[in-house]
């Protein structure tokens, strides 16, 4: 789904310099070119970095909690 019309950048994008380690807004903004124009984006782009950090964050406790089994078995 395009997340900035103005600049033809998706959601998976947005997503995908998350998961690379962009975490603020003023860096996916610099390096995708994000909100650069009308910056009608700015709030679903937002939605989206919460979400995904948030995904993230989640993703590493339950790796750190697999770990921990794994090392205590
Ligand atoms: S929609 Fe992103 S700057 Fe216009």
């Amino acid at each position: 789904m395009y997340v900035c019309l103005c600049s033809g950048i998706t959601d998976q994008q947005i997503r995908d310099a998350i998961q690379a380690g962009d975490s603020d807004l003023k860096t996916l903004r610099k390096k995708l070119g994000l909100a650069n124009s009308c910056g009608m984006c700015v709030s679903d782009a937002r939605e989206i970095l919460t979400a995904e950090s948030d995904r993230l964050a989640e993703q590493a406790v339950m790796v750190e909690i697999v770990d921990a089994g794994q090392k205590a078995a």
